[in-house]
């Protein structure tokens, strides 16, 4: 996770700017020596933090303010103005807090802030042990938060990944691109979850939960008591239920070692076929052009992103593919075999790709806990 920007762009705030010098948008760029500063004001109050959101160096003189926060125009983590703390995902980790001072009509960043507020232990009655079931984004924020709140009690982490927590944004883009390097794609470095005292049990699927025991079922039969229990299974791609839809060059891409597999493909690849026009599938398609191979893409949708975005963004979404080099956006058209011989119109596809490496990147469903029963969804 980095921080791309020049960090001396905008004016030199320690020597002051003047208040009518702040743009109707409340959000100033500016810099302090070597460190790029943000200066916000709110009604008559102004504040300072760092310029970069610290998920991916999002410019936050960009995004948006919001009360007392700021909104990164990346991908929407949120941060205080008075601390620097994170406050929304995807960002983990606090932006610098600055000093400000006014005199007269004129705004000066004085220094940084020395550290965050300590907060307050969790007040009145904590459970001695909690169990998270996921171990993606959302598990992970919230056992950090625990921890950060000085939750002192057994923290379990339970997930069926085969690696720590990542961060999955960068798996369809960077990262499989190959411009990002792996140790910048999980959340924390290695040992994190050993030094904050939470169990973390990979490979670990919960298959089961017994609410009257209070317990967890593992797939293997374990039983893991718990006492308060949080469920952040998110989501699973859809699978390709047609014929040759298993086959071992067919690809989903949801976790890194789904993405490791991708890249060692794509190094043996010439060809790609990237089914699912959303988010995912033209980030991965953008990505492997990176990697030169020849791009198709085939979605049932009339344009890429219509669901979400309507007509008219989906053409020129549909444009914008076609000057970056996607070889092929094939609309409008449902794969329906992925080996045999092709309905008239899949012809074009499947005849030519026969050997090469096809991804499937499909929308996203509810990951299955056995968390169908009122009281877990109470
Ligand atoms: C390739 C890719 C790119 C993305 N890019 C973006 C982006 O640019 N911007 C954006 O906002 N979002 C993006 N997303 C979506 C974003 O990653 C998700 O919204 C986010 O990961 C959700 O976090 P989560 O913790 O709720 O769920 P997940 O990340 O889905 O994690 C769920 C966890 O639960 C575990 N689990 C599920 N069932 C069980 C079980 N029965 N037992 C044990 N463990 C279980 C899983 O193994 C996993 O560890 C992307 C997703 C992918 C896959
Ligand atoms: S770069 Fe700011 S949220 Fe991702």
């Amino acid at each position: 996770m980095g921080n791309s920007q020049d960090t001396k762009q905008g004016p030199d705030l320690s020597l002051g700017v003047a208040v009518s010098d702040i743009p109707a948008s409340g959000l100033l760029r500016g810099h302090v020596g070597d460190d790029g500063v943000l200066l916000a004001r709110v009604d008559s109050a102004y504040f300072a933090v760092g310029a970069s959101c610290t998920h991916y160096g999002g410019p936050l003189a960009e995004g948006v303010l919001d009360g007392h926060t700021v909104r990164c125009p990346w991908h929407h983590a949120r941060f205080s103005l008075r601390t620097g703390e994170a406050l929304r995902a995807p960002a983990i980790d606090p932006v610098t807090s600055w000093n400000v001072e006014q005199r007269g009509e004129k705004i000066f960043v004085t220094g940084k802030t020395k550290t965050l507020p300590i907060r307050k232990p969790i007040s009145g009655q904590v459970p001695s042990r909690i169990v998270i079931v996921g171990g993606g984004a959302a598990g992970f924020a919230a056992a950090e938060q625990l921890r950060r709140d000085r939750y002192e009690g057994s923290l379990v982490m339970l997930s069926d990944d085969a690696d720590p927590p990542v961060d999955r944004p960068n798996l369809s883009k960077d990262y499989l691109a190959g411009v990002a390097q792996e140790e910048w794609v999980p959340l924390r470095a290695q040992g994190w979850c050993r030094d904050n005292a939470i169990e973390l049990r990979l490979n670990t699927k919960a298959s089961n939960i017994d609410p009257r025991a209070r317990e967890v079922e593992l797939a293997d039969g374990t039983r893991i008591p718990y006492e308060r229990l949080l469920l952040a299974t998110g989501a699973e791609p859809i699978r390709l239920d047609i014929p040759g839809g298993d086959l071992a060059h067919v690809h989903v891409l949801r976790t890194l070692k789904d993405c490791r597999a991708i890249i060692a493909a794509a190094q043996r690849a010439r060809r790609v076929v990237v089914i699912g026009a959303s988010f995912i599938g033209l980030e991965a398609a953008a990505a492997l052009r990176t990697r030169n191979l020849d791009v198709h893409i085939v979605a049932p949708e009339k344009r890429p992103l219509e669901r979400v975005f309507g007509a008219e963004l989906g053409d020129f979404q549909h444009q914008v593919r076609r000057q970056v080099g996607t070889r092929a956006v094939r609309l409008a058209v449902q794969f329906a075999d992925v080996n045999d011989e092709p309905a008239e119109q899949q012809r074009f596809d499947a005849r030519s790709l026969k050997s090469v490496l096809r991804g499937v990147f499909g929308g996203g469903q509810a990951g299955d806990t056995g968390a169908d029963n009122d009281h877990i969804k109470a």
